[in-house]
């Protein structure tokens, strides 16, 4: 595995390999890697002629410098776990490197309300850094395709409305939620779970379920948010922020349900110290 910091040689590195056709496929990440990111390298190695991975805790998506400094960083175990799989490239840039003095900052994009509920309500300016820095990434990588987690569904769509703005060439790959035996969906917050913490936060995807199967009941879109916020809000670990469903092309409400649309329950819920989201499509 090759590992680059600086951005000037991995632009170089990869011009060179993309000569003769060759396809670059990117995964980026944050760290603290679980088998939900290696699954999406995987996806990628078997799709591209080389995958790069990165890992970048970047500072400008976190609206909180609490959870900033709390997000677990581990070096050493990450690189061991893409050794594992063979991961071809690793790219682990200082935010120097990713945004120096001289960067002038991504174009504007109008992602149409698509930043504006659930996370965007409760995270502000979280998917403007998060829209800022896989801009950046595409402009020194230049990959072929991105794979990106549907456990992060509404950052998937926001990356997609800004390739759709850019015209770029990039084939952008939304990846199935990867979960624990449990239920739990895989996350590198869950390390700071208690044991305890761990064994309730995999009730979020049985509520979850629980939503998939109030649709099929015949329950309105309302009754669904209802019944899922006081189904968490009854055990007493759980501190729900929201519990939609949405469109999942407007991220817009659901008024009532109809045929050929795709719709998902979303949720984030704190869990002790720490904030889970996960979300179904229905
Ligand atoms: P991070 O939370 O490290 O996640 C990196 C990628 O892994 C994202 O696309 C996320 O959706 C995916 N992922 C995480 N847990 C998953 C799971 N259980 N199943 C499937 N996919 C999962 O998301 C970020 O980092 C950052 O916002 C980033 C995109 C790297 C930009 O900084």
């Amino acid at each position: 595995m090759l590992l680059f910091k600086s951005v000037v040689e991995i632009n170089r590195f990869l011009s060179q390999f993309r000569q003769n056709g060759r396809r670059v496929g990117f995964v980026p990440t944050m760290g603290a890697l679980h088998k939900g990111h290696l699954d999406l390298l995987q996806s990628s190695q078997q799709n591209n002629d080389l995958t790069v991975c990165s890992i970048f805790v970047n500072p400008t998506q976190f609206n909180e410098s609490s959870d900033l400094e709390k997000y677990p960083r581990r070096e050493a175990a990450d690189i061991k776990l893409l050794l594992g799989i063979g991961c071809d490239v690793l790219f682990m840039p200082p935010v120097s490197e990713m945004y120096p003095e001289t960067y002038a900052g991504p174009p504007a994009f109008d992602f149409k309300g698509l930043e504006e509920p659930m996370e965007g309500t409760h995270r502000p300016g979280h998917f403007e850094g998060v829209a800022q820095v896989i801009h950046r990434f595409i402009e020194i990588l230049e990959p072929g395709s991105i794979v990106m987690g549907q456990k992060d569904l509404q950052q998937y769509l926001i990356v997609r409305s800004m390739i759709r703005q850019l015209d770029v060439e990039v084939d952008l790959i939304l990846h199935p939620i990867v979960r624990e035996e449990s239920g739990l969906a895989m996350s590198s917050r869950n390390r700071r779970l208690s044991p305890e913490e761990k064994a309730e936060a995999a009730g979020i995807h049985q509520i979850l379920q629980a939503a998939k199967s109030w649709k099929a009941s015949g329950f309105h879109p309302n009754e669904i948010q209802d019944r899922g916020m006081k189904a968490l809000l009854k055990n007493p670990h759980f501190k729900p922020e929201y519990f939609d469903v949405v469109d999942t092309e407007t991220l817009k409400p659901v008024e009532r349900f109809k045929k050929d649309q795709e719709v998902a329950v979303c949720t984030a819920v704190w869990v002790g110290p720490v904030r889970l989201i996960d979300n179904i499509l229905i």
